[in-house]
């Protein structure tokens, strides 16, 4: 792999802190790495492979050596600070969700569209979270028989809402437990003891904005437009790891022990499954790993073609920072799409 000059834009977020480590973790090659956050954040130091570095204001001129910059910021910000970048010849990995859905724009899971990345101009998004995971445990499936329908509900960690998420998740508690009263920022009801029902605005029917992100990113990832979701997002009180119990319909019958055998030969998914020893994936026990876990695989009672199987995956890594990490990997291998001046 050639060497980069390297950013992380929203270098301080929950998703950004994971795309450092990730960085350092997986040997990222890097020329020169540059950390860029808010005013609030910027003179800070942080600490990447034992040397201390300044975080950066986010500003139109930082780009101006830097050939890929991952960005985990929220959308309103990504949506400013992208144009910058891509004017002065910076390819951008997108963790918001600003740009998904843009024509030009390549939506990319490397697992399953790795050669979407040579399509582009210059930006490249990571899907949503719950979509990540799903598309994921959906391809080896895809593969051998066309998904006509999948119904999914999520059972989303509070990390999904970022640092203030993961805030109101520990401080909630507490303060529940001590009968006193928390203000939630990421939340709109008390997620101590509850569980919400709601992620994203009201978009569609009565689907709301995470759910039709399921929708229109599981379709565009696998270039197809026929295929039907029908997401519920519900959000929990775990601190990391989304779950989703979810059930396909396919065009020719799969049965449970070729899924089965699909799943563990298929890249980046682990299967624990024996529900008679009580195995099977979990927030506590996929928290930290970069896989999607699948079990509780079965065959669905109610539809001839159907499956059902539950999925776990650590939200912050493969459902952000390693799936971005990964795009960023193949970009510097050069084996889909060339990118940057330095080698
Ligand atoms: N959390 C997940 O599971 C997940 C999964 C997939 C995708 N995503 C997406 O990834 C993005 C980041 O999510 P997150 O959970 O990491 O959020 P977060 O914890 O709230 O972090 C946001 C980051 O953006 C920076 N930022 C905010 N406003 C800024 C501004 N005006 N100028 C420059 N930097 C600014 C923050 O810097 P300061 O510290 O200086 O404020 C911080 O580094 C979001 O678009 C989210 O939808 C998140």
């Amino acid at each position: 792999m050639s060497k980069k000059r390297i950013a992380i834009a929203g270098a301080t977020g929950a998703v950004g802190r994971l795309v450092r480590q990730m960085l350092e973790d997986r040997d990222f090659p890097y020329e020169t790495i540059t950390f860029l956050a808010s005013k609030r954040s910027a003179g800070k130091t942080i600490q990447f492979k034992g040397e201390d570095h300044t975080i950066k204001l986010l500003e139109p001129d930082c780009f101006d050596e830097i050939d890929i910059v991952i960005g985990s910021t929220p959308d309103d910000v990504a949506a400013e600070f992208v144009p910058w970048a891509v004017e002065r010849g910076t390819i951008v990995v997108d963790e918001s969700g600003y740009h998904r859905m843009m024509d030009h724009v390549p939506l990319v899971v490397p697992e399953v569209n790795p050669e979407a990345i040579a399509d582009h101009q210059g930006i490249i998004a990571s899907p949503n979270c719950s979509t990540t995971q799903m598309v994921v445990a959906m391809k080896p499936l895809y593969e051998v028989s066309k998904i006509k329908r999948v119904v999914v509900s999520t059972y989303q960690a509070t990390s999904g809402a970022g640092v203030a998420g993961q805030e109101d998740l520990i401080e909630g508690t507490k303060s529940a437990l001590q009968d006193k009263q928390w203000d939630y920022k990421a939340f709109s009801h008390p997620i101590a003891f509850n569980v919400i029902p709601q992620i994203g605005s009201p978009k569609h029917e009565g689907y709301t904005s995470e759910e039709m992100k399921m929708v229109y990113e599981t379709r565009k990832i696998f270039g197809d437009e026929e295929i039907q979701v029908c997401p519920t997002c519900v959000r929990v009180p775990v601190s990391n790891c989304h779950s989703e119990s979810i059930l396909v319909e396919t065009e020719s019958p799969i049965s449970v022990e070729e899924a089965t055998k699909l799943f563990e030969a298929a890249p980046g998914i682990t299967v624990v499954d024996n529900l008679a020893a009580g195995e099977y994936p979990m927030p506590n026990t996929s928290d930290d790993k970069d896989d999607v876990f699948i079990g509780r695989i079965r065959k669905d009672i109610s539809c001839e073609n159907g499956l059902t199987f539950w999925c776990v995956s650590d939200n912050l890594r493969k459902g952000a920072a390693t799936n971005a990490v990964q795009i960023a990997e193949l970009l510097v291998s050069g084996q889909f799409a060339s990118c940057g001046t330095s080698s």
